[in-house]
C-alpha cells in the first residue's frame, strides 16, 4: 500500500544516547515488548559494534522479538556489518541499518575520503549487507547537508548494491520543512531506481522542527519515519513517535496516509520510557504532557462543557490516557495483581509475581490506592534490576536545623554479600546518607545529577530520585522509587553505584556510540 508509513524507532539506540537514558538489559527488553505492543514496525535495538554490552542486548532483544522487524545500526565496514548480523540473525525479522557520511563537511572533516571513495564504501558495505539479509538500510548521514546531486548517486549506488530502504537523515537538525521536503522529493524523483526503495528520514530537533520535517517529508513521498518515543536522542533528540503520529491521525484528511501504530499505546509507552530512565515529561509536552489535555482558563472550559471540539482536536482516550477501573489495593489478591500487571503489558514468571506482590501490599500500606504509574515504579524497582553488588537494607536520617548538630545517617546494607553497617554526617540529610555510603565502600565517585520526581499527586505520593555519577572515564545513573524521599535518594544512589561498578567490570566505556 503506498500510502501506509512505516515506524522505524530508534529509542533503543539514538534515543539511548541520550544523555542520562543508558538503560539496562532488563529495562531495554521491557521497552522492546513495549514496542511491539504499540505497533512499531521496526525497532532499531543497537549498535552491536560499538561494546560487547550492546551486542550482547541487541542479540538478547532479536531473540525474544516476536513479529517486529529488529534492526542493528552498522558503520560502513566490514567488522561492524558482521558484528551487526551476529547480533540480528537470530530474530524473525532482522535488519541491518548501515551508514555512512555523504556531506561535503563530513567526507573532507570526518572521514577523510575523496567522493569517490565514499561511493566505493557504499557499495561494498551494502553488498556485504545484502549478502546476509535482504532486508537492508542505507543511511547516508548528514543528507541535508549534502549536494543534492551526489546523493542521487548514492542512492542509487545504494539500491543498486543491495538496499531496500533508504534513509536520509537531518542529523544535525539544520533542515527547514519546505527545504527539507524539497530534498527528498527530488532524491526520488531524481534517482533512476528510486521505485526500488522506501524513502525513509530521521530528523533531530536542534531547532525544534525534527517533527515538522519529518511530516513536510512524508507529504512528497518518505514511507518510513524515523523517531523516538517522547523524542529522546542524541542532542536535542529525535522527532517525537507520538507527535507523528497523532498529526497523522488529526490530520488525516491533509495526509491521507495509514500506519499500524494502536495510539492508545502512545501514553502508556512515554510513561514507561519516562519511569525507565528516571526523566519527568514535560507538562507541556505535546500529547502526553500532563497539561496537554488540561483546561485552565474559563472561556475554554465553558467552550469545552459546550461541546469538547471547541479546544480538543483529540481525545484523551484516543492516546491512551485513561486510568483503568481495576484498582489495587491492600485487599488486592494474587490474581487481581497479576490481571492488572497484565493489562498494563507485563508478564510476570510466578517469582517476579511473588516478589511484585509482596512490594504492592508493603505500599499499599502507606497508600490507599495505587495508580498505574505507582505500580509501573514498582515493578522497575523489583523485576528489571539486574544482580547487583551492593544491596540496601535500612536507612535512618536525622534532619537538622540546630548549628554543630549536622544531619546524621546511619545505613545497613550488603556489600558482596556480606552485611555492613555504617553511620555518619552530611551538610543535608541527603549528603550524609551518600557520605557513609561512600565511606562504606571505600570510594568517592563524583555527584553530577540529583532529582527528584513526584510519581503520581498528593502527599503520600512515590518520590523517585535519579542519580548521576561519574568516576574515572564511567559513568552511570541510578533509579530509586519509594514514598519517603531520603530513601528513595538512598535506592538511586546505591544502584547508581551498582551500575557504575558492572560499567567497570565490562571495561565499557560511555560514549563510544556514533550516530
Ligand atoms: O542522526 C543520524 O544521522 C543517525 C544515523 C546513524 C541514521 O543517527
Ligand atoms: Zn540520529
Amino acid at each position: 500500500m503506498d500510502n501506509m508509513v512505516y515506524f522505524f524507532d530508534t529509542t533503543l539506540r539514538d534515543g539511548e544516547q541520550s544523555p542520562g537514558a543508558t538503560m539496562n538489559l532488563q529495562e531495554k527488553l521491557r521497552l522492546a515488548h513495549q514496542l511491539e505492543v504499540l505497533g512499531v514496525d521496526i525497532m532499531e535495538a543497537g549498535f552491536p559494534a560499538s561494546s560487547p554490552g550492546d551486542f550482547a542486548s541487541v542479540r538478547t532483544i532479536a531473540e525474544q522479538a516476536g513479529d517486529i522487524q529488529v534492526a542493528g545500526l552498522a558503520r560502513c565496514v566490514d567488522g561492524d556489518i558482521d558484528r551487526c548480523w551476529e547480533a540480528v540473525k537470530v530474530a524473525r525479522r532482522p535488519r541491518i541499518h548501515t551508514f555512512l557520511s555523504t556531506s561535503p563537511l563530513h567526507m573532507k572533516h570526518k572521514l577523510r575520503k575523496e567522493p569517490e571513495v565514499v561511493l566505493q564504501m557504499i557499495e561494498a558495505g551494502v553488498r556485504r549487507c545484502a549478502s546476509y539479509t535482504d532486508n537492508v538500510e542505507f543511511s547516508a548521514e548528514d543528507a541535508s547537508r549534502s549536494d543534492r546531486d551526489f546523493l542521487c548517486r548514492v542512492v542509487e549506488t545504494a539500491i543498486k548494491a543491495g538496499a531496500t530502504t533508504i534513509n536520509l537523515p537531518d542529523t544535525v537538525g539544520y533542515a527547514q520543512p519546505d527545504e527539507f521536503a524539497a530534498l527528498i522529493k527530488y532524491v526520488i524523483e531524481n534517482t533512476p531506481n528510486s521505485d526500488k526503495a522506501i524513502f525513509s528520514v530521521h530528523c533531530h530537533n536542534d531547532l525544534g522542527l525534527a517533527v515538522a520535517n519529518t511530516l513536510a517529508a512524508l507529504r512528497v513521498g518518505a514511507r518510513q519515519a524515523e523517531v523516538t518515543i517522547g523524542g529522546i536522542g542524541e542532542r536535542a533528540g529525535n522527532a517525537a513517535l507520538e507527535e507523528v503520529v497523532m498529526a497523522l491521525r488529526v490530520r488525516h484528511d491533509l495526509y491521507h496516509l495509514e500506519h499500524h501504530i494502536h495510539t492508545e499505546q502512545l501514553y502508556p509507552s512515554c510513561r514507561l520510557l519516562s519511569m525507565t530512565i528516571g526523566q519527568p515529561i514535560a507538562n507541556n509536552k505535546a500529547i502526553v504532557g500532563a497539561n496537554a489535555f488540561a483546561h485552565e482558563s474559563g472561556i475554554h472550559q465553558d467552550g469545552m462543557l459546550k461541546n469538547r471540539e471547541t479546544y480538543e482536536i483529540m481525545t484523551p482516550q484516543s492516546v491512551g490516557r485513561t486510568e483503568s477501573s481495576l484498582v489495587i489495593g491492600k485487599h488486592s489478591g494474587r490474581n487481581a495483581v497479576r490481571n492488572k500487571f497484565e493489562s498494563m503489558g507485563y508478564k510476570l514468571d510466578d517469582e517476579q509475581l511473588q516478589l511484585v506482590f509482596e512490594a504492592v501490599k508493603k505500599l499499599a500500606d502507606c497508600k490507599k490506592t495505587l495508580h498505574d504509574d505507582d505500580l509501573m515504579a514498582l515493578v522497575q524497582e523489583e523485576v528489571y534490576r539486574m544482580p547487583d553488588r551492593f544491596r540496601l537494607r535500612h536507612v535512618s536520617v536525622q534532619s537538622s536545623d540546630a548549628g554543630g548538630v549536622p544531619p546524621t545517617a546511619a545505613v545497613l546494607m550488603d556489600i558482596d554479600g556480606m552485611e555492613r553497617s555504617g553511620a555518619g554526617f552530611g551538610v543535608g540529610p541527603v549528603d550524609a546518607i551518600f557520605n557513609v555510603i561512600n565511606d562504606m565502600l571505600g570510594r568517592e565517585p563524583e555527584l553530577e545529577q540529583y532529582a527528584i520526581n513526584a510519581i503520581t499527586s498528593g502527599t503520600d505520593a512515590l518520590g523517585e530520585v535519579t542519580v548521576r555519577l561519574g568516576e574515572g572515564n564511567f559513568k552511570a545513573v541510578g533509579r530509586g522509587a519509594h514514598p519517603d524521599i531520603l530513601v528513595a535518594s538512598a535506592r538511586a544512589y546505591v544502584n547508581a553505584l551498582n551500575n557504575l561498578a558492572k560499567k567497570e567490570k565490562e571495561g565499557e566505556r560511555l560514549h563510544c556510540q556514533h550516530g
